[in-house]
């Protein structure tokens, strides 16, 4: 698939839930999302369809996210019934990574081949704020099983969150070279104003190579985090919808006021 601005768009990341047992600030507000109907959320063999028609079009990576993906039950049995579709070369995960002692090696041996994990303080009161209720430690458990697991390179995502983990950032990096991690920087982004930067480290947020689109949970496929622009999967047709979504992918994006990170999954 190449866009009008001849991106070609191979790479679609797929938000398995909006829930999350986490409550970021930056993400979420304190009480959660509103719960989607259970009917709305696309099955594991919806997904399944979907990729399978992504590829004909030239789909080769997949990255699963959230809300959380691991608090989607039985999450290996998506990873691999994506990984045996051909033509898929790479499956990533964006995980908080509090469940990954759970099931990293599952999911290692279902075809994940590798993990994002966020990780914005090692600080564990910070961590808490940040995080509303969550233990830094339980992180950093999930982080040792990916590297068990080899679900390397084990990339950790650090959301810079004015005045609130500036001073936190050589601890983390020291940490990084340490565990041989590799350390993306996101500054935070707000949605609706559109105020996004490139990824430190990563390759997310430069309009001019972006070869994504994304697939809500509830069954959109979105051409970009920073546009209205949506076309409903079981409305449209899978391919109609692909369609639609490639060729009106915005050269750049601008501000948006119906997504929330919960259910884009970042
Ligand atoms: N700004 C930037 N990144 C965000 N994420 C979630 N919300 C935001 C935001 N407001 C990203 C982070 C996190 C992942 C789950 O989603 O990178 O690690
Ligand atoms: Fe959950 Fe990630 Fe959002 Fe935090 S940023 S609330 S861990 S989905």
């Amino acid at each position: 698939m190449l866009d009008p601005y001849n991106r070609p768009i191979n790479y679609l990341r797929i938000s398995v839930t909006d829930r999350c047992n986490f409550r970021c600030t930056y993400c979420m507000p304190a009480e959660g999302v509103p719960l989607k109907r259970h009917e709305d959320i696309m099955s594991f063999n919806e997904i399944a369809e979907i990729v399978k028609a992504g590829v004909q079009l030239g789909l080769k990576k997949i990255r699963l996210t959230g809300g959380e993906p691991l608090v989607r039950k039985d999450l290996p049995k998506l990873v691999k019934m994506i990984a045996e579709i051909e033509g898929i070369e790479d499956i990533g995960l964006t995980t908080n990574g509090v469940y990954l002692p759970l099931f990293a090696t599952q999911l290692k041996e279902a075809g994940l081949n590798r993990v994002n994990i966020s990780l914005d303080t090692l600080n564990p009161e910070k961590f808490k704020k940040i995080t509303r209720f969550g233990n830094v430690e339980d992180v950093l458990r999930g982080i040792d099983a990916a590297i068990a697991a080899r679900l390397i390179p084990v990339k950790i995502n650090f959301v810079r969150i004015a005045g609130e983990n500036e001073e936190d950032e050589t601890e983390v990096r020291e940490f990084c070279e340490m565990k041989n991690l590799q350390l993306r920087f996101i500054r935070q982004m707000n949605l609706k104003t559109g105020e996004f930067d490139a990824v430190e480290g990563g390759k997310g947020g430069i309009c001019e190579i972006c070869n994504r689109l994304r697939l809500t949970a509830d069954g959109f496929i979105v051409p970009c985090l920073h546009s209205e622009l949506r076309f409903n999967v079981r409305e449209l047709g899978i391919t109609e919808a692909f369609r639609r979504a490639v060729n009106l992918k915005p050269e750049k994006g601008i501000g948006t006021e119906s997504h929330e990170f919960s259910n884009i999954g970042g």
